[in-house]
C-alpha cells in the first residue's frame, strides 16, 4: 500500500542496508528534492550524514539563511555552508551568452562541492536528490543531476582513492510522491510546495551578463512578489512565478524628481509538465500593487512589466 509512512519505512531499512556504518555526502540545495533526501537520511543514518550547501551567489532573498535555519538548527543535521559567491561571479564576469553561463555555473559548482566532498575523506557514499523523471535523460539534464552523476562517476576532481558510491533514495519516486514524503518527515509545508528554480539559478535570470549588482536587486523585486503572491492567496495557484532582471535603463518620475532606472518583468505561468505554459491572468490590482512596490521600496528599479508569453512560443524562463 502506498503511504507516505510506509515508503519512508522502507526507504529507511534499503538505507541502512545499503550504506551501513559508511559516512555519506549530500549536495543539499534547499529544493524540494535534496531536502528530502536530507530530512530521509538524517533519519535513516543520522550523524552519518554530512550536507555540502553551496551559495553560489545566485539565490534568491535569504535563501541560504533558511536552509542553514530548517537543517542545521531545526534538525540538527550536519551543514558545511559554503560562500563562493565572489568564485561564482568571477568566473561568470565578462559572459553573456546563456549556454555558456549554464556551463560555467554547473561546473564551478562541481569544483566546490568536489573540494568540499574530498575534505569528507571518510566519506563513502554520495546521495543525490534524483527522482524519476531525472531518470529518464532528458529530464536529467535539464535539472543537471545527470551530469553531476556523471561527473562523480567519472571521479570528477575527487581524489582517486575516493570513489564514491551512488545513494538515490528517491530514484523510483515522482515529485508528488517526494512532497509527501517531505511533509510527513516534518519538513515545511512552504519548502515542499515550492515553485521549481533552475540549478543556474538567478544567472539566467538576469539577462546577459550577471553582476552582484543585478543579483542584489533582483533578490529584492523578486522577495516582494513572491511575498505578495504568497499573501494573496496566489501562489499556491500558479505553477511557477519569479522576477527577470533586465540590464537596461528606464526613465521614471517619483515626488523628488527623475529616476533612471532598472527594468524587471514579472513572469508567473499556469502549467502541468512545464513543457507548455500559459501565462498567469493575475487580477491587474494585484500587478499594480506589486510594481507600485518594488519601484516605491527599491532604489535601482524605475519599471515593472508583466511577462504575457505563452510556451510556446516563449519559455518559462527568459535565458
Ligand atoms: P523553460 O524555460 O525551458 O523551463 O520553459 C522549463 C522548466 O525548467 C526550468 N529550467 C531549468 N532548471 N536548470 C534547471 O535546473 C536549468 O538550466 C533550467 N532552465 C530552465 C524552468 O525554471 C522551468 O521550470
Amino acid at each position: 500500500l502506498w503511504t507516505p509512512e510506509n515508503i519512508i519505512d522502507e526507504s529507511i531499512d534499503q538505507i541502512r542496508q545499503q550504506v551501513g556504518d559508511d559516512e555519506v555526502v549530500l549536495g543539499l540545495s534547499g529544493g524540494v528534492d535534496s531536502s528530502v533526501v536530507a530530512a530521509l537520511l538524517h533519519k535513516a543514518i543520522g550523524d552519518q550524514l554530512t550536507c555540502v550547501f553551496v551559495d553560489n551567489g545566485l539565490l534568491r532573498h535569504l535563501e541560504g539563511e533558511q536552509v542553514m535555519a530548517t537543517f542545521a538548527e531545526h534538525m540538527g543535521i550536519r551543514v558545511i555552508r559554503v560562500d563562493a559567491e565572489d568564485l561564482f561571479l568571477g568566473k561568470l564576469k565578462g559572459v553573456s551568452d546563456p549556454e555558456e553561463k549554464r556551463k560555467i555555473i554547473g561546473n564551478t559548482f562541481i569544483d566546490v562541492f568536489d573540494t568540499e566532498a574530498g575534505k569528507l575523506t571518510n566519506a563513502a557514499w554520495l546521495a543525490q536528490g534524483t527522482i524519476y523523471p531525472d531518470v529518464i535523460e532528458s529530464a536529467g539534464a535539464k535539472t543537471g543531476k545527470a551530469h553531476l552523476i556523471k561527473s562523480h562517476h567519472n571521479v570528477g576532481g575527487l581524489p582517486e582513492n575516493m570513489k564514491l558510491k551512488l545513494c538515490e533514495p528517491l530514484r523510483e519516486l515522482f515529485k508528488d510522491e517526494v512532497r509527501k514524503i517531505g511533509v510527513e518527515l516534518g519538513l515545511p509545508f512552504d519548502m515542499v510546495y515550492r515553485h521549481p528554480f533552475p540549478g543556474p539559478g538567478l544567472g539566467v535570470r538576469i539577462l546577459g551578463e550577471v553582476k552582484k549588482e543585478y543579483a542584489d536587486l533582483l533578490r529584492l523585486a523578486d522577495a516582494i512578489y513572491i511575498e505578495e503572491l504568497r499573501k494573496h492567496e496566489l501562489y499556491d495557484k500558479v505553477s511557477q512565478a519569479f522576477t527577470v532582471f533586465m540590464p537596461v535603463k528606464s526613465v521614471g518620475v517619483t515626488g523628488d524628481g527623475r529616476r533612471y532606472q532598472y527594468v524587471v518583468a514579472l513572469r508567473a505561468v499556469e502549467t502541468i509538465d512545464f513543457m507548455t505554459a500559459r501565462w498567469a491572468h493575475l487580477p491587474y490590482e494585484f500587478l499594480d500593487h506589486v510594481s507600485r512596490r518594488i519601484v516605491n521600496e527599491i532604489d535601482g528599479i524605475s519599471r515593472v512589466v508583466y511577462d504575457i508569453t505563452g510556451k510556446p512560443p516563449g519559455t518559462i524562463e527568459w535565458e
